[in-house]
């Protein structure tokens, strides 16, 4: 990294000239704006729900002002996600849930956004006689000149993606926002070919955002009162910017270029350095490409959480050469020990599919085997499912029976729901800092917040409020959340 370069994004001024320069979309609402509302409902990644609170920017820089209550909006929009067929099946579902809406107020738009949106294109439009726009991720720029022309009655379509389009100037309108926690996108597609995955067709090529608008958003939300921010990428470990392009050009990039290069330890220090009170999250981490700098990086920086989220997806080295993973357990568990000796409390949480292509028995011992000697905090856990268009679906038969994934799937949660218990009891007795973020569900007395390692702690308020750091001892668990007292 360029040793000037903390000078140079202005991490060493004080704040108001280190905002200088900044040419951030403005998110206020165009004094002109008209009446008309948007509504807009996300699916998928925390990825795609950052991309919402880019589109709302767009919007509402264009006239449009956002409504929480589809039934007064003038523009549905779904942003939508395919990574399994059921996360598409619950849009269809909801589709003709508007159905009804729109025969009432013919004027009013239907717009498909994200993933689906990218996948199946104008197919969409022969598929779903309701939708007007059909708008992939790369496209969202072109929204109010979309929405010009399905308001003349034509069916508006751009699914085009782009090699550098990152939204790097656009500010998002936070959505649905805590005012305590927001995402910041830090870099867009995927150049990864896991062969069950739809993500490299519907996102494109990876791109890295500019480093210095990552660290002005970021200075940004700090100043308006948000104590959280997740940096977020399908893999954040393969970040690098070295002045724009596609990350498979960098061999390309000058001597110059390649010297002043940001990767991503450089960048989890610049916005570390924002501020101390400023905790940092990212998701999600690559099993190939996360190293010891970053490792070294997270340990050196109390602000950066201790918590990784680390998929494995399988534990049988066969199947994750099936899934061209280009990994195996080895190497995995050697990552999980680099973790566990440079950051010592560090959580790790993992997402494992049950079910793929011509997984034996043994395959799938070798995934509860490798639980047992991580023992994940958490996991998400998925029945394999088969997209149009993956390497997969070309190259291998989806073999195992249904009934067999769930029973498998059963297994992995059932070995999970232990893990997370385990590792929860074993925080009983200490004591962690806590950032307030909410009430806890079931109680107004009562209010939760997480901890470095991304456990939910849920406690009984003494005059704390969201954005809050309190010390929180833990006094007894669930599987799923901490307990404890304020100090
Ligand atoms: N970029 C992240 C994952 C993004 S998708 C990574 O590489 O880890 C989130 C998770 O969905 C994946 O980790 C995987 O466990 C699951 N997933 C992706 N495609 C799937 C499919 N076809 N069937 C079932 N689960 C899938
Ligand atoms: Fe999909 Fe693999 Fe890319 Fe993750 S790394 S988004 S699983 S292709
Ligand atoms: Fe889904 Fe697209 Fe995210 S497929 S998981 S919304 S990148």
């Amino acid at each position: 990294m360029n040793e000037n370069l903390l000078a140079e994004i202005g991490l060493d001024k004080k704040m108001d000239e280190s905002r200088q320069g900044e040419a951030f979309y403005s998110p206020v609402i165009n004094p002109n704006a008209g009446s008309r509302k948007f509504y807009i409902e996300s699916y998928g990644c925390a990825m795609n729900f950052n991309d919402s609170e880019i589109v709302a920017s767009i919007l509402h820089s264009s006239g449009f002002r956002a409504t929480g209550n589809s039934e007064e909006a003038d523009l549905i929009l779904i942003n939508t996600c395919s990574i399994r067929e059921k996360a598409e099946l619950t849009v269809r579902k909801r589709l003709t849930e508007f159905r009804k809406q729109k025969r009432s107020k013919p004027e009013m738009l239907v717009g498909i956004l994200g993933c689906m949106a990218e996948r199946l294109k104008s197919k969409l439009l022969e598929e779903e006689k309701l939708v007007d726009m059909v708008v992939g991720p790369d496209a969202y720029r072109d929204l109010p000149f979309l929405i010009e022309t399905a308001d003349g009655g034509q069916k508006a379509v751009n699914v085009l993606l782009s090699r550098d389009e990152t939204y790097a100037d656009i500010n998002p309108v936070r959505l649905d926002s805590n005012g305590v926690s927001a995402f910041i996108s830090i870099t867009r597609g995927c150049d990864n070919m896991c062969s069950f995955c739809v993500v490299p067709f519907t996102r494109g090529r990876e791109r890295s955002r500019d480093p210095h608008s990552i660290v002005n958003e970021a200075q940004e939300l700090f100043d308006s009162g948000y104590r959280e921010v997740t940096l977020l990428g399908q893999n954040v470990d393969s970040y690098l910017w070295f002045g724009g392009g596609l990350k498979k050009e960098f061999d390309k990039a000058t001597d110059e270029q390649k010297k002043n290069a940001v990767n991503f330890a450089n960048l989890l220090e610049l916005v570390a350095r924002v501020h101390p009170d400023l905790r940092i999250r990212f998701s999600t981490s690559h099993p190939k490409d996360i190293t010891d700098e970053v490792l070294q990086t997270i340990a050196r920086f109390e602000n950066i959480c201790d918590h990784i989220h680390l998929p494995v997806q399988s534990g049988s080295s066969s199947v994750l050469e099936r899934m061209n993973r280009t990994y195996d357990r080895e190497w995995y568990l050697n990552r999980v020990d680099a973790i566990k000796t440079i950051i010592p409390d560090c959580g790790i949480s993992a997402d494992i599919i049950s079910g793929f292509c011509g997984e034996t028995e043994e395959e799938h011992q070798e995934t509860l085997s490798i639980m047992e000697i991580v023992r994940f905090d958490f996991a998400y856990m998925f029945t394999y499912s088969e997209r149009p268009g993956t390497l997969a679906e070309k190259k291998y038969q989806d073999d195992v029976p249904d009934e067999m994934k769930q029973k498998r799937l059963h297994e992995i949660i059932t070995l999970e729901r232990i893990h997370s218990h385990d590792s929860n009891r074993l925080d009983v007795g200490k004591t962690y800092k806590v950032l307030v973020e909410r009430s806890s569900t079931k109680s107004k007395d009562e209010m939760c917040g997480r901890n470095s390692q991304n456990k939910m702690v849920v406690f009984a308020n003494r005059n704390c409020k969201p954005g809050d750091y309190v010390n929180v001892k833990i006094t007894s668990c669930t599987s799923g959340t901490l307990l404890g007292e304020i100090l």
